[in-house]
């Protein structure tokens, strides 16, 4: 299903798309008589779309509808989209398709969209997939959650109660939007600009989720070294210490960092709160200053590497992580193995990789793609292999520790027990433990993507 290369107006306008509806939806949405309207959510992206999909399962809570049905059970599906890359969309688009015939197995149920693909395409994705019933904007759901209690024709029974929280780990949003404008990056487009969320508002969402069993939360902002509280001006290493005072909280982490305004003060704050993980995730997205430039990112790589041994002679033991593209346009054997050695030095933690997918709007798009797709996968294969070796030789040092684990389920019958360090390494663990507290796991062997071990009652201490 090909789309003309051009961004919805609100997209363009860096606003808010409003709630579209098709004029001509003949019938109301109907759940089966005696019960609740169920909806189900359905969300591919980024940690974003995780948070804006509990918040959304939140207010559809709140006006008395289900949002954790089964699809098959379901009146209302709703698409949580990424537009990051085409590959992205065209997941959302395959799904569309099962749901036309979910749509047809019962009349009264119904699809909406929302998501970065919303914003992107705007109203011009309704005229395209005539099964679809609603589009909204989740930074501004109210429109649609109005629409949905007018599409129901059933009593409301009120919210429906709220279960206590199974889970141990939550995203907290603090800063919406990026004003970076990273020449390949659509994000800023269907993001909007930098939005900072206020200090106060952002440290009491942690304390109601730690009140609901929450015991780790990650900051996130699409560039979160950004975020500046709107009151006092204080900066993400501030927010850092006002959320470690949050009693009961056990680990905080934050995403996404830029590397031009990831700040010493930052580092300090992560080596010395107890809360604050030693886990940082820097993109650097290549190891060649021209194509940086050409990405118009706004560092060099000695900056970068500067960066990174300033943040692990602060923070004791820190994994590091990083996203990387290849093919980017005009991006040369050379440029490429200049990434290839950034990356056998860094020797990183966890590599995102992506093949560079043109996105409608961008700087990036107006270049010719001229990388071939072979190429790119022959380049992406290389670096896994790097990436592969370094996680492997990562995992491997740990062995013979004592790892701080937060255990999220105990060993039963047949598997191990599963939880993860402060610098988010999977671990594998026998013994006896308590979900929701920190244990102590002495590591005895390592694979590229997880780390094994049995519980101890020796002090933690990995590093
Ligand atoms: N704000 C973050 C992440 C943004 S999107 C950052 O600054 O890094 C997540 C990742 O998707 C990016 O880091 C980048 O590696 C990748 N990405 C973004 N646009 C892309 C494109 N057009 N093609 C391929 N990968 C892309
Ligand atoms: Fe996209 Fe760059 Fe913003 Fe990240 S910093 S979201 S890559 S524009
Ligand atoms: Fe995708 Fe939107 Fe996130 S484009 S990566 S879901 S911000």
């Amino acid at each position: 299903m090909p789309f003309a290369p051009a961004l919805s107006p609100s997209a363009k306008g860096f606003s808010p798309l409003p709630t579209l509806s098709r004029p001509a939806r003949r019938q109301p949405i109907t759940p089966v008589a005696g019960r609740r309207p169920r909806a189900h959510l359905w969300q591919i992206g980024c940690q974003m779309n995780q948070a804006d999909r509990d918040r959304l399962a939140e207010q559809l809570q709140e006006i008395g509808i289900d949002p954790e049905s089964r699809q098959q059970d379901a009146d209302l599906v709703i698409l949580l989209t990424c537009a990051v890359r085409q590959n992205a969309e065209q997941k959302v688009y395959g799904k569309f398709k099962e749901l036309s015939s979910w749509k047809a197995e019962r009349p009264g149920r119904a699809i909406a969209l929302t998501g970065c693909m919303a914003v992107e395409h705007g109203e011009q994705l309704l005229q395209r997939l005539p099964g679809l019933d609603y589009m909204f904007d989740v930074r501004e759901p109210e429109g649609f959650l109005s629409k949905l209690q007018d599409a129901f024709c059933v009593e409301l029974d009120g919210p429906m109660p709220l279960p206590a929280s199974d889970r141990l780990t939550a995203y907290v949003p603090v800063i919406g939007g990026c004003n970076e404008m990273c020449t390949y990056c659509i994000v800023p487009f269907v993001r909007g600009r930098e939005t900072s969320r206020p200090l106060q508002d952002v440290v009491q969402d942690v304390a109601r989720l730690v009140e609901r069993g929450v015991r780790e939360i990650t900051l996130l902002g699409q560039n979160v070294n950004s975020y500046v509280d709107p009151a006092s001006g204080v900066g993400l290493a501030g927010l850092m210490r006002a959320v470690d005072r949050v009693p009961g909280l056990l680990r905080q982490r934050f995403l996404t960092s830029h590397p031009r305004n990831a700040v010493p003060e930052l580092f300090s704050a992560m080596g010395e709160l107890v809360t604050a993980c030693e886990q940082l995730h820097l993109p650097v997205q290549s190891g060649s200053n021209s194509c940086l430039a050409r990405m118009k990112r706004l560092y060099s790589v000695e900056q970068y590497k500067e960066q990174i041994a300033l943040a692990r002679s602060m923070v004791p033991g820190l994994a590091i992580s990083t996203d990387i593209i290849v093919g980017f346009p005009g991006e040369t054997d050379e440029e490429f193995e200049e990434t290839v050695q950034l990356m056998q030095e860094i020797k990183f933690d966890v590599v995102h990789m992506q093949a560079y997918s043109p996105r409608p709007g961008t700087a990036a798009a107006r270049r010719s793609d001229d990388v071939p797709m072979e190429e790119k996968k022959r380049r992406l294969a290389r670096l896994l292999s790097i990436s592969r070796d370094s996680a492997l030789a990562a995992n491997l040092a740990q062995v013979g520790r004592v790892a701080e684990v937060l255990v999220e389920r105990l060993p039963e019958e047949g598997s191990m027990g599963f939880g993860r360090t402060r610098q988010n390494r999977v671990v594998r663990f026998s013994g006896t433990a308590k979900v929701g507290t920190l244990a102590s796991v002495q590591l005895q062997s390592a694979t590229v993507s997880h780390l094994v071990g049995t519980v101890t009652v020796a002090p933690v201490g990995e590093s």
